[in-house]
């Protein structure tokens, strides 16, 4: 089983031994409720690193008044099996009081203007919060190497420019998103979906394969084609369909041609979605 670590010092002590040893150490951020996805992280770092940690913490500074932190879905035990099964050696759960001693943290590190842009316009502050808890993490653990979803894509955009602009010094591993059979990208959200929801779900991965297949006639067709896959429903409201530059984050025009990134949220009864898919415009 994984060793279990709850305090900032004790996780100092226990990883800088690893460290004086000469091993290397690489850290999975989660807010726990853990699924496939983010055992697929948790796989790819037991093969780049000789220390995997794990942390837990579902962080208030990024969760807006009004949203989900108090519904989060909260299940230590199960994450800890799961991790043990993977051979995890640490697992960083702190208290949120551990963390923010003082409530909250008046320093921040801040996104930046994509930061406003997408799932930071429909939640604003939501990537500061994530980026100085995440800074946080990464000083606290010390990894040479962090891994991330593809699955939230911004997030990964930000953390990359982060790395570079703060010049922190670890790799960043990007993993890609992991889908049920019918395409649903999994998320500890879903556990909020009854079986009409988890039906009327299937519509954010479905625009995105409709926006994908006809991503060689150009962005404006891409975009009807998705628009129209998505249709219209009771349970699903289309919250966003953006192509993005991967370079810049910022939605390209009509002429664009090459590598780009189609985004989709919606919100599904009360619970948001987001997914998005690499295509090829042109
Ligand atoms: P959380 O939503 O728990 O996700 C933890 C990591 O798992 C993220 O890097 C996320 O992209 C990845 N992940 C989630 N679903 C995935 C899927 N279906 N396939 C592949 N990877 C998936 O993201 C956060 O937590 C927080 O913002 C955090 C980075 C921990 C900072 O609080």
């Amino acid at each position: 089983a994984p060793q279990l670590l709850t305090t900032v010092r004790a996780t100092r002590a226990a990883l800088e031994r690893k460290r004086a040893g000469g091993m290397t150490l690489a850290l999975v951020p989660t807010m726990g409720a853990l699924h496939e996805g983010h055992l697929s992280l948790v796989r790819r770092a037991r093969e780049l690193a000789d220390v995997v940690v794990v942390s837990i913490f579902v962080n208030p500074l990024q969760f807006g008044a009004g949203e989900d932190l108090d519904a989060y879905p909260r299940t230590l035990d199960a994450d800890l099996a799961l991790l043990a099964a993977e051979g995890v050696d640490f697992v960083f759960a702190p208290s949120a009081r551990e963390m923010y001693p003082s409530g909250e943290s008046e320093t921040r590190v801040t996104a930046g203007h994509v930061g406003t842009l997408l799932e930071g316009a429909t939640r604003p502050g939501h990537f500061d919060g994530m980026l100085t808890v995440v800074a946080k993490l990464f000083n606290i653990v010390g990894p040479d190497v962090a891994l991330f979803g593809q699955k939230d894509a911004q997030q990964v955009f930000l953390v990359r420019r982060m790395l570079a602009d703060l010049n922190l010094p670890l790799d960043l591993e990007v993993v890609p998103t992991v889908r049920e059979a019918d395409g649903l990208a999994l998320s500890s959200r879903n556990r909020f979906l009854d079986a009409t929801a988890r039906e009327a779900a299937l519509a954010l991965s479905a625009a995105l394969q409709a926006a994908d297949a006809a991503a060689r006639e150009g962005l404006v067709e891409l975009l009807a084609e998705a628009t129209a896959s998505f249709g219209d429903h009771d349970q699903v409201t289309l919250d966003y369909l953006v192509v993005v530059d991967p370079e810049t984050f910022l939605p390209v025009d009509e002429h664009y041609r090459g590598r780009a990134l189609a985004l989709i949220a919606a919100r599904v009864g009360a619970t948001r979605l987001i997914d998005n898919a690499a295509i090829t415009i042109g």
